[in-house]
């Protein structure tokens, strides 16, 4: 069984991310999505609130598991058996930051590896502080972000 863990802080979970999953799904049999704490990003969605969501967008998908965390994401891959890390690499600067989170990661577990996939070109600019920016400025984040997200964030700013 090859299993991968695709970890961030998905607040929100974006097209950008959906994209990574997809692809990841045909090179692994299970990825598991791990929203991680990041209390320091202050996010806008609840931790619960955006894995609710992420087990909604993915309801009908059986090789996606859904699970938060607020260790070291190597750790959480020792205890669950999994060997790879997905990550998306943007031609935005991602490179040199991911080179050495990898080697790290390699470091603390030698049994785990990270494999990178490209963001695709159509949606390489997209973040999820950008798709705040854009939504709290009353901008149309639709275009960016799966419409169960939409729903969500419209609904918490009430
Ligand atoms: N499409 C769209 N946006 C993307 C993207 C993609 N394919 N890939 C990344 N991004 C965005 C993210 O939304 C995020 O945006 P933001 O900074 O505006 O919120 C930004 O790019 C950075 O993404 P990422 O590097 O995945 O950061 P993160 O905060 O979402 O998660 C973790 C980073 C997963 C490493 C971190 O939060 C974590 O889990 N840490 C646990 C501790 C650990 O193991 N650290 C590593 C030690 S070496």
């Amino acid at each position: 069984m090859r299993r991968a863990v695709y970890a961030g802080t998905f607040d929100p979970f974006t097209n950008g991310h959906l994209d990574i999953v997809e692809r990841a799904l045909k090179i692994f049999d299970e990825v598991t999505i791990l929203v991680a704490v990041s209390p320091s990003k202050k996010p806008f969605l609840e931790k619960d609130k955006r894995v609710e969501l992420l087990e909604s967008l993915f309801k009908n998908e059986q090789k996606v598991k859904v699970d938060s965390w607020g260790g070291l994401i190597v750790e959480y891959a020792r205890q669950n058996n999994i060997n790879s890390i997905v990550r998306g690499l943007r031609p935005t600067g991602d490179f040199e930051i991911e080179f050495q989170m990898a080697s790290m990661n390699r470091k603390i577990n030698h049994d785990c590896d990270t494999v990178f996939l490209m963001t695709s070109e159509k949606l390489y600019y997209i973040s999820s502080s950008l798709v705040k920016e854009v939504f709290n400025h009353g901008g149309d984040i639709s275009p960016f972000v799966p419409t169960i997200v939409l729903d969500e964030m419209l609904k918490s700013r009430g």
